[in-house]
């Protein structure tokens, strides 16, 4: 039995990583994806994929960032399947620096792609579930959301505010039928964090009790598990996948 069957999926940044890996196990799982990417040669690589399998999988090309780009997204998809069922709040970028070197656009870029496109999204996508009665809204936050990290005042502080925006809607939506939660991934090997010297990525495996990095597709089940019905009594919460990084 396939677990998001006929379900309308959203993810955002599903042309590589744990978006990719999101997608990819959420078609196969039987849901009908929407590939919401800002880069089309990925959007577009992740559709054929998907395709090629003869599953379900749509790529529309979004910048979450842009209120704009976001209504534009969802009117198309109200327009044409009528329905959200389920929204991964899932792209997301890093501009690291330490508060010395910080510039205000390094600041206000990650706020308005990691926490403003957040709410932008499902602030649109709360529309159509409240108007049908159920949904499911999952959100990407991040274990340095919990303990901080040298480098990342500006990630941590849109991480952190997506586990905040994620309770006040499992307070404001439950009613409506719709269930949000987030996810908060721990050391996970993606272009993301392919950029870090491999001593440091040694280093950070260590401190896994798993001793390894995490797979994006360790994330991708966390979030399929958490986008079916065997999740529907939770609600509210952050569930750490993160190899016990965070104990
Ligand atoms: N990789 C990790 O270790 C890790 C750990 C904790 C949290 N996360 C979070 O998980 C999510 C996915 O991480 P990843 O490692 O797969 O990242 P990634 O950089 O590999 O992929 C991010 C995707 O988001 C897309 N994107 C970026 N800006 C966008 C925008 N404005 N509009 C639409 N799409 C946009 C990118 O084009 C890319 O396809 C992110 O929110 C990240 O912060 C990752």
């Amino acid at each position: 039995m396939k677990r998001l069957k006929n379900k309308i999926a959203v993810i955002t940044g599903a042309g590589r990583g744990i978006g990719r890996a999101t997608a990819i196990k959420f078609a196969r799982e039987g849901a009908q994806v929407v590939i919401a990417e800002y880069d089309t040669g990925s959007g577009k690589a992740t559709e054929s994929e998907i395709l090629r399998k003869g599953q379900s999988a749509e790529f529309i090309a979004v910048d979450v960032s842009d209120e704009s780009s976001v209504n534009h997204l969802f009117d198309d998809i109200g327009n044409r399947y009528g329905r959200v069922d389920v929204l991964v709040n899932n792209a997301g970028i890093l501009q690291d620096s330490t508060l010395k070197k910080l510039e205000p656009e390094q600041f206000d870029r990650v706020i308005s792609v990691n926490l403003r496109g957040v709410y932008l999204c499902t602030r649109r996508a709360g529309d159509l579930m409240r108007e049908q009665g159920s949904g499911v809204i999952l959100n990407a936050s991040s274990v340095v959301a919990h303990y901080g990290n040298f480098g990342q005042t500006n990630y941590v502080a849109a991480k952190a505010g997506v586990i905040g925006m994620t309770k006040v809607w499992a307070r404001e939506l439950g009613k409506d039928g719709i269930r949000v939660n987030a996810v908060a991934p721990g050391f996970i090997a993606t272009d993301m964090t392919a950029g870090i010297p491999e001593k440091i990525l040694t280093m950070m495996a260590e401190k896994v009790p798993l001793k390894r990095m995490g797979d994006p597709e360790d994330i991708a089940n966390a979030y399929c598990f958490l986008a079916s019905d065997e999740a529907r009594y939770i609600n509210g919460a952050v569930l750490n996948v993160d190899g016990g990084v965070v104990v």
